[in-house]
């Protein structure tokens, strides 16, 4: 391969590995790392290469799929309809071409089409039949998404049943969101109870839906706007403008304004018609989507592999700022992942005052040949963290540095390792001073063992004069210990000491999700906490028991498992058991009229339903799960082809049941 052809495909491969990446991150764990335009670079610059070098095109490139992959834990649904995605521009010449092309292909006919909000929410699909919804899903990968009908149901607007004369069967699709005010408020809640905030509405709403418990999502200020119809039966309408007055008419919310547009001039007059009106939207909105609006003309204008040929998204810029990259910090994580911060002057951009921004890793600088002392472009668009998007390298003075990231830890001095597959740097000394601080902050943080007194400063300094070398330790200090710190009368010392002790019978779900594992966030704590009742019973589980429980997958189950296997976190428990660490264990909600509640079963063979729904099932009616075959199993449930737990089962004296008896029980 010539030495350019090769170049080519290796960006190409990079960016394929960076574009899964994001995706997975945006839609499977609500928490992206880049910026939407961002994203978009990236993606553009992949369908360049791709168009320009067609021998590079490849089935299972991110520009050829739609979205990410169905989250594991909830049932699954089977779109009527495919929920297709579109092509997305931030040009409007190629708006005139898509116009252009679309009249080439329908030649001599006049053409309509419908300009309206793209919202900037989470797509779903709400299936009504005979007027009463029947699911609710998300996308997914376009062809089967995630059941969140009862989260879906928590929101005021959307009816369980439609008005009126209802067809016998309507997909409807929109998005849902975060009203803007609501996201403010429900971000400086989170600051305060110092949880981790959301980057903007739109993620705030997909990690609202992707909740398991609807409770939560109910407190949730989320919305719905509807914007089209996948399958119907009995819905008899031929342009898309007239959909909206259909579904209004059903009950169901949609945009509160639409335009309509019969040439180039005035798909961009009613294009920047929107930009003007769309901040007064309690919704974020990202551009616009222009549509063919009759149904006749669009069936004959198909699809690509990917988006229909009749409709295209224009995106709005989001807003921009130069100022001067004044330094780059390496910082630590608490799990050792150094990750490069941009420190500028202060510049004021999209309603805050930034001094900050993330430049993720050292492959990041360099492609963009960020140097320190350049003047950069920053970007805010609605998110908590800006990026640095673009340098003004026409503005260099010649006196900027390049830079690199450290080959030791910037902070203990330790190694650096790049864990496989990862792009991020991390410092593995697990005593680095740094990680330490970040760890005991998170231990003590409101949202974990709730210790009021030991913040940054306080960590700082404890960390600094060697008295907690471990999140243990905080539970030796004393009196005597605390007397040679700075600025810490006796008051406050006696304060910090009551809070301590106070922290040490927390609930079980805290102290789990204080100990910092990897991917162990506060709602699988909870779950774990809920299903194993001690410290230890968790600790030693295997990691197919830790899968089977709400909230644990394959790499969060793996993780726990590695993190107790770690001898030094044995330690640290042991020592904090030792010192009086006595979380409590909330009384589990028995559900009372089931056979189900407070039996394990183990699940073996085939059977009708995969082994992790039905072992779901078990688990919300408070029956626990096991992996392996016990004296303290109550039930084998047994399958087709079932094996060794079948016979151990048969050896220990367990009672066998098959699926029909299992849904007796089910019944009960
Ligand atoms: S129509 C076949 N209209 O943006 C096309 N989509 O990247 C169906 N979106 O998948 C989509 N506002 O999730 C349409 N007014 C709107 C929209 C909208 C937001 C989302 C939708 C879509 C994505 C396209």
């Amino acid at each position: 391969m010539p030495a350019e052809e090769n170049q080519v495909a290796k960006r190409a491969a990079e960016l394929r590995k960076q574009i899964a990446e994001h995706n997975r991150r945006y839609y499977e764990e609500a928490a992206p790392s880049i910026s939407d335009r961002e994203y978009d670079r990236l993606y553009k610059e992949l369908v360049d290469l791709e168009t320009k070098h067609p021998g590079l095109a490849s089935a299972d490139s991110p520009t050829q799929q739609v979205g990410g992959k169905p989250l594991q834990q909830f049932a699954k649904v089977t779109h009527r309809a495919p929920m297709l995605s579109l092509d997305n521009t931030y040009s409007e010449e190629e708006v005139a071409d898509f116009y252009k092309r679309i009249s080439k292909l329908l030649p001599n006919e006049k053409i309509p089409v419908v300009i309206e909000p793209k919202v900037d929410g989470v797509a779903v699909s709400l299936l009504y039949e005979n007027g009463k919804l029947k699911s609710a899903a998300t996308r997914g990968d376009g062809v089967v998404g995630d059941d969140i009908t009862q989260n879906i149901l928590t929101i005021k607007s959307v009816p369980e049943r439609l008005r009126g004369d209802a067809p016998k069967l309507i997909e409807v699709r929109g998005e849902v969101y975060m009203d803007k005010r609501g996201f403010e408020k429900l971000n400086a809640e989170r600051k305060k109870a110092e949880l981790p905030l959301f980057q903007n509405p739109r993620n705030a709403a997909a990690g609202s839906l992707k909740q398991l418990d609807p409770k939560i999502v109910a407190t949730r200020p989320l919305g719905l706007v509807c914007h089209g119809t996948g399958g119907t039966e009995g819905v008899d309408v031929d342009l898309h403008s007239k959909i909206f007055p259909l579904l209004k008419k059903l009950g169901l919310p949609v945009t509160e304004k639409f335009w309509l547009a019969k040439s180039v001039d005035e798909i961009l007059e009613k294009i920047h018609e929107l930009d003007r009106v769309r901040k007064n939207f309690a919704y974020e909105t990202d551009g616009a989507v222009v549509k063919v609006d009759s149904f006749a003309q669009r069936e004959r204008l198909g699809f690509t592999a990917k988006s229909p040929r009749w409709a295209i998204a224009y995106k709005y810029e989001s807003e921009r700022v130069e100022t001067h990259l004044i330094d780059i910090v390496v910082q630590v994580g608490r799990t050792g992942t150094l990750t490069p911060v941009a420190h500028l002057e202060p510049v004021f951009v999209s309603g805050s005052t930034v001094a900050r921004a993330t430049l993720h890793n050292e492959e990041e600088i360099k492609r963009k040949d960020i140097r320190i002392g350049d003047i950069v472009v920053i970007e805010k668009a609605g998110e908590v963290i800006p990026a640095v998007v673009e340098v003004k390298t026409s503005a260099r003075t010649g006196k900027e540095k390049k830079f690199r990231m450290p080959n030791k830890c910037p902070v203990c001095g330790g190694k650096i390792v790049q864990d496989e597959g990862q792009v991020a740097l991390r410092c593995v000394n697990a005593q680095c001073p740094a990680q330490l601080k970040r760890r005991i902050e998170h231990f003590a943080s409101r949202g974990a063992m709730d210790i009021e007194g030991l913040g940054e400063m306080m960590v700082e300094q404890l960390v600094e004069k060697q008295l907690v070398q471990d999140v243990s330790d905080i539970y030796e200090l004393t009196k005597e210990k605390m007397s040679i710190l700075q600025r810490m009368g006796e008051k406050s010392i006696a304060n910090l000491l009551g809070a301590i002790e106070g922290s040490k019978t927390r609930p079980l779900w805290r102290l789990i999700f204080a100990l910092g594992i990897l991917h162990v966030g506060v709602s699988s704590a909870r779950s774990l906490a809920d299903h194993f009742g001690s410290l230890d019973e968790l600790m030693n589980a295997s990691v197919d028991e830790l899968q089977r429980i709400p909230d644990v997958g394959e790499v969060v189950a793996q993780s726990i498992h590695d993190y107790f296997q770690e001898p030094r976190n044995r330690k640290v428990i042991a020592h904090l058991e030792k010192l009086g660490v006595r979380p409590t264990v909330e009384p589990k909600k028995k559900t009372r009229d089931s056979a189900i509640a407070g039996s394990t079963f183990v699940i073996t063979g085939t059977l009708s339903q995969p082994r992790d729904e039905i072992a779901e099932t078990i688990i919300a009616r408070g029956g626990k799960v096991s992996g392996s075959v016990s004296k303290k199993t109550n039930y084998v449930l047994a399958g087709e082809d079932a094996g060794s737990k079948l016979e151990k089962a048969k050896q220990l004296g367990v009672r066998v049941i098959d699926e029909s008896e299992f849904r007796k029980l089910l019944a009960r």
